[in-house]
């Protein structure tokens, strides 16, 4: 015999099959490799928008719930106020489904075998979300050649990280 579940979904009682809200939870958990969300970052890369360094870099940010959004890096000719990848794509997962919920980010950039990590700045970036949710977050960082892989978490790229503690 069927089994039903009652959902509220966006305001509205569904009923739902609860096999298909297992299937659900199944697909949600099951979160895809370091290599696929590495090929997501370097998919993102190829739209990077970086005339003045020639520098192409690509991020890819999943979330505990298994959704992905990307970014790459954007200068202009002031080129001071360009954009980092990281930071691009973090702006996305705030509005996607919230810095609280960052797992897991992959980083990939440049054209040869030299490991792409987080700049400063974005290590910075990468830290409040990682104190918003209490995890470590994972950094996979890979090269444009795509021969290199190095896996870090933000704690171990940003030790003793400035954060609202100290602002107090
Ligand atoms: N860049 C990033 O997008 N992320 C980093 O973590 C390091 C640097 C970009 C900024 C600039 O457009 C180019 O790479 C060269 O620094």
């Amino acid at each position: 015999m069927e089994e039903w579940t009652l959902k509220r979904v966006q305001g509205d009682v569904l009923r739902i099959p609860s096999a298909v809200l297992f299937l659900i939870a199944v697909a949600k958990d099951k979160s895809m490799t370091d290599e696929q969300l590495l090929d997501l970052a370097r998919a993102a890369a190829a739209k990077a928008y970086a005339p003045y360094s020639n520098f192409h870099v690509g991020c890819a940010i999943e979330s505990v719930d298994g959704e992905v959004v990307t970014g790459a890096n954007m200068e202009n000719a002031c080129y001071r106020l360009g954009l980092c990848a990281e930071q691009s794509a973090l702006t996305a997962a705030q509005h996607k489904f919230g810095l609280v919920h960052v797992a897991r980010i992959a980083v990939v950039g440049g054209t040869d075998a030299t490991v792409c990590t987080p700049c400063g700045g974005c290590r910075q970036a990468i830290l409040e979300a990682a104190q918003l949710s209490g995890r470590d977050v994972e950094i996979i960082c890979g090269s444009g050649d795509g021969s290199g892989v190095e896996r870090r978490t933000i704690g171990e790229l940003l030790p003793f990280g400035f954060g609202p503690a100290n602002l107090v």
